[in-house]
């Protein structure tokens, strides 16, 4: 047997003979009046998770009318297939409640786009953050990941931090470096996020207004503090690219790619906010969710020593005291497995939402034009005729066998999936085994963790925990 199934072996009979167990929280099944739409609609926008009753979490396709509108959710990977794969032109078109939340920001960003802009701009986009550039950022997720232990360090021993915010301060500074360089300055990259991190802020994640019946929702709400934020963050990407136009900037950024690919296929007419809007969604799309992901991933290994043990010892036999680099990422299977768990149990993204274009047929339910059809992840993922012993935290289940496809898809699946799925899967890998290696961190006793599902699903309030060196 080769030496590291040998010992991934030994991991799983160790970890499946542990005997130990932990169920992370959850909130509990909707069990309100099925016909009583308006309160399981304000309980919608209190708490999107907690709106689904426990039939919801079977393989099946449900349909509801709120309010005047058809909503479809689709819970099984054979009929997820169909919409996202299959009959893809049809179901492409996101929500009119996500476009709206996103399009002040964002413009015709690839996110929110669809029809030939989406078409034209998705290989662009694709390629600058395919798999086989993710190692030349390997470097930047390693040394951001050790500036953040120097902090940690200088804390002291015990130091109570949120580790929601340390993780997306972490995130943003590793894709802020990727897509603009080491050029852009302290202080621009710096009012870069936090003007990305204000814009999130203000944005509500439901547009009631939508699951109210009117066509395009009401307007978001463009307040000036909103207004500052967007155009404190689109003057200093239009500054970074029009530099890159002209020569100058960061050789190794995402930006540069940007612009040597439009002068390369000038056909593509990407002007400066063609680019602007595709650098804003690469840094957009490209933190929030890995920071989401490396915040549960803490929380789940803080309640779970038994892995965590797993996980250390697995850091130390594959480098030793070295610092873990992108090249040792393809050994660390439990560190991926731990992922792969906390993307299951907690996807950063735990609803897609979609138009139909045109009236169509999903298995044996009829969907209206215009009718919003609902992936929902987080259902999908803890659906237990798919994943045995759904709620509970076991990494090991990914040792072990693969999902069947269409049942985990944490990233979507289909033409649409996220094009950053190895950055984002290795970066969360290499942080956690970077910072893992140096720290344990603790979430308090008395500390009650509740998800909440904004634009992405975070733990209510962040999460707070002390650092502990190891
Ligand atoms: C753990 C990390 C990540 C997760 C869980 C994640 C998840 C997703 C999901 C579910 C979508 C599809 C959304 C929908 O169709 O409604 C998506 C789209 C996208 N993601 Fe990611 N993502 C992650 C990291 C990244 C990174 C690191 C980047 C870029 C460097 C990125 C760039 C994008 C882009 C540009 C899209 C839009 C693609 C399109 O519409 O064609 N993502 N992501």
């Amino acid at each position: 047997m080769l030496p590291w199934l040998a010992a991934e072996t030994q991991t799983i009979e160790k970890l499946n003979s542990a005997k130990k167990r932990f169920e992370p929280a959850h909130p509990s099944h909707y069990n309100g009046s099925r016909n009583n739409q308006l309160k399981r609609l304000f309980t919608a926008r209190r708490d999107f998770l907690a709106v689904w009753r426990k039939v919801d979490y079977s393989e099946r396709i449900s349909v509801s009318n709120l309010i005047g509108r058809q909503v479809t959710v689709v819970n099984s990977p054979e009929h997820i297939k169909y919409v996202v794969a299959t009959r893809h032109e049809n179901f492409e078109r996101k929500s009119p409640q996500m476009r709206r939340a996103l399009e002040f920001l964002l413009g015709d960003g690839l996110f929110i786009s669809d029809g030939e802009t989406w078409k034209n701009r998705r290989p662009l986009v694709s390629d600058i953050v395919h798999k086989h550039r993710v190692p030349a950022f390997g470097d930047i997720m390693k040394n951001t990941s050790l500036e953040l232990i120097e902090r940690w360090t200088a804390l002291g021993e015990g130091a109570p931090v949120n580790a929601l915010y340390e993780m997306a301060g972490l995130t943003a500074e590793i894709i802020a470096r990727s897509v603009f360089g080491t050029d852009i300055g302290e202080e621009s990259a710096g009012q870069v996020t936090d003007g990305f991190t204000s814009y999130q802020d203000l944005i509500d994640s439901i547009n009631i207004g939508y699951f109210l019946g009117f066509d395009e929702g009401l307007p978001a709400l463009r307040t000036p503090s909103l207004r500052r934020s967007v155009k404190r963050i689109h003057t200093i990407i239009d500054r970074v690219i029009e530099d890159h136009l002209a020569g100058k900037g960061d050789d190794n950024s995402m930006v540069e790619l940007l612009v040597r690919r439009q002068k390369k296929n000038p056909e593509l007419k990407l002007d400066v906010v063609a680019l602007r809007n595709e650098a804003a969604t690469i840094f957009m799309a490209g933190h929030e969710t890995t920071a989401a992901t490396l915040t549960w991933a803490w929380y789940l290994l803080s309640n779970a020593p038994w892995i965590e043990e797993a996980v250390h010892a697995e850091i130390e036999a594959v480098c030793g005291s070295n610092v873990p680099t992108v090249a040792d990422v393809p050994n660390l299977k439990m560190c991926t497995a731990v992922i792969e768990e906390t993307l299951r149990l907690y996807p950063p993204v735990p609803i897609l939402a979609r138009q139909a274009k045109e009236a169509d047929k999903v298995g044996d339910t009829d969907v209206k034009k215009a009718s919003l059809i609902m992936i929902v992840p987080w259902l999908l993922h803890r659906t237990p005729s798919l994943f045995k012993d759904p709620d509970l935290f076991k990494p090991e289940r990914f040792l072990e066998r693969r999902p069947t496809p269409y049942s985990y898809i944490p990233f979507a699946a289909g033409p649409r999936i996220c094009p950053g799925l190895q950055f984002g899967l290795t970066e969360a890998i290499l942080c956690l085994a970077v910072l893992a290696q140096r720290f344990k961190l603790r979430v308090p006793k008395d500390h009650k963790v509740e998800p909440q599902c904004r634009l992405t699903l975070r733990p209510r309030g962040g999460l707070p925990v002390t650092l502990h060196r190891r």
